[in-house]
């Protein structure tokens, strides 16, 4: 199953990319917002796509065009890959794909195929969490859990978490899951979400150090922009759109750029209604000076 690109028509309406102009991708996936922006920018534009997944770059290679150049890599190297070119549009849609949740077989799920491994990660460069769970201590785990999943039961998973691995190993999504269940007390958050959720969130996080390397992209951002160059980031959770707004609102009290919307854009009823993942999308978008 392929992910569907989220605030699709709001990003290209901000974004506006014109004919020869030249933009970045950075979170490519499965090419929803990239093919879209390509068909704007025409056969004299260009663009350049990364992803930290081998594998979204590799089923992107036969759509690759003359003018699309592909990179392997994480989004907080853009400076490097782009060398000394700026730009005219950039786009990152952080986090995950559906297709990685459901079909990379690297154990981001909780909820289905429970015997993948428990990996993770975007990229086999970083340690599988499998691995972070072995050598982290009890109270390392915990805060990890109540800092980038603002679980308020992180104590209790931990010790769970520690518990089990001291009998068996925990090295399966499945096994993960059970083991936070397991330690949980009954009618979590009355069966709103599955009581796994936001453990699972907050290991994400930390093993592909999802806020240090956004930080480190909003930093350099103002270098690889062009003067009149739109950039939009969508994130999925209150830790990154909050780095993103302080960022943002910085640059243009600085006289750097503008803002080109005072409020995040989100989606519309609509759309949460065909893709259910579009709930938590928030789009910002800044111009540069
Ligand atoms: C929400 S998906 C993007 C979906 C895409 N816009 C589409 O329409 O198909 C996020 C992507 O960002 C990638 N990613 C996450 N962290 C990254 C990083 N630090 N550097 C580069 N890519 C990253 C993931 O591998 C994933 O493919």
């Amino acid at each position: 199953m392929s992910h569907v690109p989220v605030l699709l028509k709001e990003v290209l309406e901000n974004l506006k990319p014109e004919a020869g102009e030249f933009f970045i991708d950075c979170t490519l996936g499965d090419g929803g917002h990239a093919e879209e922006i390509l068909e704007k920018l025409g056969k004299k534009g260009k663009m350049m796509l990364v992803d930290w997944d081998k594998e979204s770059i590799s089923r992107f290679k036969k759509k690759k065009t003359e003018n699309t150049i592909l990179k392997e890599g994480n989004y907080a190297d853009v400076k490097e890959f782009l060398k000394k070119e700026k730009v005219d549009g950039f786009l990152a849609d952080l986090g995950f794909s559906s297709r990685q949740l459901e079909e990379s077989g690297r154990g981001f799920s909780f909820s289905r195929n429970s015997e993948e491994p428990l990996l993770m990660t975007y990229s086999d460069s970083e340690e599988p969490v499998s691995q972070i769970l072995k050598r982290l201590t009890e109270k390392e785990i915990a805060d990890i859990i109540y800092k980038y999943g603002g679980e308020r039961y992180s104590r209790r998973i931990a010790r769970a978490i520690k518990e089990q691995e001291r009998k068996e190993k925990i090295e399966t999504n499945g096994k993960l899951a059970e083991v936070v269940r397991r330690a949980l007390p009954r009618g979590y958050e009355r069966g709103r979400i599955d009581p796994a959720t936001r453990t699972f969130q907050a290991f994400r996080i930390y093993a592909n150090k999802e806020l240090e390397n956004l930080e480190k992209l909003l930093q350099i951002l103002p270098e690889i922009m062009k003067s009149g160059g739109r950039a939009g980031i969508i994130t999925f959770h209150s830790l990154e759109d909050g780095l993103v707004k302080k960022y943002f609102k910085n640059y243009e009290k600085e006289g750097r750029a503008i803002l080109l919307n005072k409020k995040p854009i989100i989606a519309s009823r609509e759309e949460i209604e065909k893709n259910p993942r579009s709930r938590s999308a928030k789009l910002r978008i800044i111009k540069f000076n």
